[in-house]
Order: structure tokens, then C-alpha cells, then sequence
């Protein structure tokens, strides 16, 4: 890996700014050994990188490469069935009750072989790397079991052997109760999620703890057990909070220095400040609540004013949320959750880097963070929320080279 300067961009650096987006126009940025050196404008370019080769990106827009921070990419079979009832009137928690949902998923993952696995999971990362992703986190949660929970972890991480993207690993066992625990919640904490946690983080296969918190999935009080090995093996928690029902998730999240609290259409406005005070990133989730024709929003005014971060994921899964453009993300998180295109941008760049606590990495285009940036056909930053499907992405630079 080299040196190289990339010239003639509208660089929206998300360095905040009265703008928000920390446009700079005619920029240059020079990037070496794969980090960001320098960002401004060429005219002030230092005399010391004259030297170095240049490549002319012809006044194209170029922001962070977009980071992915909430996801269930890998899993076996689909649930386009579950779709036509919903449509017909079944909601989702009547359809988990039935044993449908997350357990259908289960029954899925558990019977295909790695390869097929991976080789579906590769054609998600494939759409989300086609919309200029390069960091994607991915949960386990469709195993249930020590063994298959580790698997999924494994194939997670292949995907990043075969495709020039970053992928973050969470544990999220503690997703939904498989048959075999039938009524027996704690018992299946204490034997798969507990042990497995331990087990799959002594392997290096785990960057995050992630649970279910909910009427259909776990009690805060079995959370908590889960979040206290967490705590034991020193790795950062994020929690599946108020998506259904208000259970204080996201205070508990809080109170694990959670690095974010996802969903939250049920946060209560006063449960607000405590996250604001602990730094938890509002990881919302616009895929989720349009797929399951969800009225009421996440408290986005009180989120805004309190300056909680907030990021923007696709929840890309084979339920609630069949989706795989972080783009069309953004743009439902302006339509329906009334965010702005610089908060939507800042949602699937610097916030959603703070989400997988890789801020010092991700991001922004500023100098010493990675340099993995997007290119892109278009005017104007605000158009990455504004255009619905279509091809943007121009290109993805990556360290000194622009593919
Ligand atoms: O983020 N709510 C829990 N987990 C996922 C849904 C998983 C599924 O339905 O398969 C979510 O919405
Ligand atoms: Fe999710």
C-alpha cells in the first residue's frame, strides 16, 4: 500500500460542520499506507505531496465509505410466506407465538451446510457493498445452539476472505428460545447463551453482545446475566430495546455503557436523557418498522435535541426486515422518521462507526482514520437520501486504490 492523492472531489468529510456534512469543494486527499494524511482544498495542498501520484476523480462527490452497524446477514431459507400473512392481518408477535418467526429461521440456518451459508450471505453483502458499504456487523441469533451459534460467527467472518469489506461479529444467542428449551428461558441462558459467549469469545469469534429484549424474546433481568459475562470478558453490549413494547432496554444498555440501543419506536421520551449521558448510539432502524407497517415512531425529536447520536442500519433479515440497501435505509429514515439527509448520512457514517466502537477507524474523512471512501454520481450529498434505488455508487476507494 502506497501513497496517493485523489483530486478534484466535492469531499463531504462529515467533520461537523454549519452544514453538517463538512463539505469541502474542490478537495484533495491524500491518503498513505491506507490511512487518511491529509484533507482540504487542492489549492492548499502541502508542497511536500507534490510528488506523489495523483488520481482525478473528474469533481465527483466522495463521503466514508457507508458502515452497516445492525444486520442478520447470514441465515438459511427466507420467509416470504409470513409476508403474504402479515399482509392478510397477522402481526409478527402472532406469527412468532405460532412458532413462525425467528424459530422458522432457526430450523432453516441449522439445516444448511456452511457453504450455502455463506455463498446467500455474500449475495446480501454483495447489494450492500454495491451502495458503498465497507463495514457490515453481523449477528448470530438463527443457531440457538452453542455449535450452530459459533458456526454462524465463522461463516460472518468468511464473508470477509472473500469480499473487500469489514465484518464486526455480535453475539445474539439470547434472539429467541429454540424448541428445545420450551419454557425453560433461564435454563437456556445459563447452558447455550452464557457458556457459548465465553466459548465463542476465547476463539476471538465475538466483537459484540447483543439480546433480544422483549415479550417474544428475553426478560431485562435475563439480559442482565447475559450482559454481566459481557462486562466479565470485557467486550461492549448493544441490545434489540423497545421495538414492541417498552421493557427499559435502553436504560439497561445505558447502564452497561452499551455502545447502542437499536430499534426504540417504545422508548419513552424520559427514558432519553440517560442515553444522551452515557454516549449509547439510537441505532433506528426505518426497514423494520416499514416491513412491519409499525405507526408509531421512535421519540425523534427528544433524541434530536438531547444530541443522542443516532445511526442508521438496514436490520437486514429474513423477518422483519428483507432488506439490503443501507441506501433505501436512508432514505425511509428521512420519509418516514422525518431525519434530515445530513442525519441520515451521519446515521450510516460517523454515528454508525460509534455503534460498533470503531469511531478512531470509520467514519469521516478526516486525517489517521482508514481510508475507505466512497465515489459517487451525484450532485450533492443530500441526493444519497433523496434517490430511491438506482446505481450510484461510481466507485470505492481503498487505501491508495479506486476500484
Ligand atoms: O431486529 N427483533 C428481533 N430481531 C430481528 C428480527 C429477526 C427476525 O424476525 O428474524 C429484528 O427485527
Ligand atoms: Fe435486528
Amino acid at each position: 500500500m502506497g501513497k496517493r492523492v485523489f483530486t478534484n472531489c466535492l469531499a463531504a468529510t462529515m467533520v461537523a460542520d454549519a452544514d453538517a456534512y463538512g463539505l469541502i469543494e474542490g478537495a484533495a486527499i491524500v491518503v498513505a499506507e491506507g490511512r487518511i494524511d491529509w484533507v482540504g482544498q487542492a489549492a492548499a495542498l502541502p508542497a511536500d505531496y507534490a510528488a506523489i501520484p495523483s488520481t482525478d476523480l473528474g469533481g465527483a462527490l466522495v463521503t466514508p465509505a457507508l458502515i452497516d452497524c445492525h444486520t442478520h446477514l447470514v441465515f438459511g431459507g427466507d420467509r416470504s410466506h409470513e409476508f403474504s400473512l402479515r399482509l392478510n392481518g397477522a402481526s409478527y408477535e402472532e406469527i412468532a407465538r405460532a412458532g413462525g418467526g425467528i424459530r422458522s429461521t432457526v430450523e432453516a440456518t441449522r439445516a444448511a451446510s456452511d457453504e450455502e451459508l455463506l455463498a446467500s450471505a455474500l449475495r446480501r453483502a454483495d447489494d450492500l457493498i454495491a451502495d458503498g458499504v465497507a463495514v457490515i456487523e453481523v449477528k448470530s441469533g438463527y443457531g440457538l445452539s452453542i455449535d450452530e451459534e459459533m458456526r454462524m460467527l465463522r461463516v460472518a467472518r468468511a464473508i470477509e476472505q472473500q469480499r473487500p469489506v469489514r465484518v464486526r461479529t455480535t453475539w445474539l444467542a439470547a434472539h429467541a428460545l429454540p424448541d428445545e428449551f420450551e419454557g425453560e428461558p433461564d435454563r437456556y441462558i445459563d447452558e447455550v447463551v452464557i457458556p457459548g459467549l465465553e466459548q465463542a469469545a476465547s476463539e476471538g469469534l465475538v466483537d459484540a453482545v447483543d439480546g433480544f429484549c422483549e415479550g417474544i424474546g428475553f426478560t431485562p433481568d435475563q439480559i442482565r446475566r447475559v450482559f454481566d459475562k459481557a462486562r466479565e470478558l470485557g467486550l461492549r453490549v448493544k441490545l434489540h430495546a423497545e421495538q414492541l413494547s417498552d421493557l427499559k432496554g435502553a436504560v439497561l444498555a445505558a447502564e452497561y455503557d452499551g455502545l447502542s440501543a437499536d430499534h426504540l419506536e417504545y422508548l419513552d421520551a424520559s427514558d432519553v436523557p440517560v442515553l444522551a449521558e452515557k454516549g449509547v448510539v439510537a441505532v433506528l432502524l426505518p426497514g423494520a418498522f416499514y416491513a412491519l407497517r409499525e405507526t408509531k415512531l421512535p421519540p425523534l425529536d427528544d433524541l434530536r435535541e438531547q444530541g443522542v447520536a443516532m445511526a442508521i442500519a438496514t436490520d437486514c433479515n429474513p423477518g422483519s426486515s428483507p432488506l439490503s440497501s443501507l441506501r433505501l435505509a436512508m432514505n425511509m429514515a428521512c420519509t418516514l422518521f422525518r431525519m434530515t439527509p445530513q442525519e441520515s448520512l451521519a446515521g450510516a457514517t460517523i454515528h454508525a462507526a460509534s455503534a460498533l466502537g470503531l469511531e478512531d477507524e470509520y467514519g469521516t474523512i478526516a486525517a489517521s482514520k482508514r481510508a475507505e471512501l466512497a465515489v459517487w454520481d451525484a450532485p450533492h450529498p443530500n441526493f444519497l437520501s433523496y434517490w430511491i434505488g438506482g446505481q450510484l455508487l461510481r466507485g470505492r476507494i481503498s487505501g491508495d486504490r479506486l476500484a
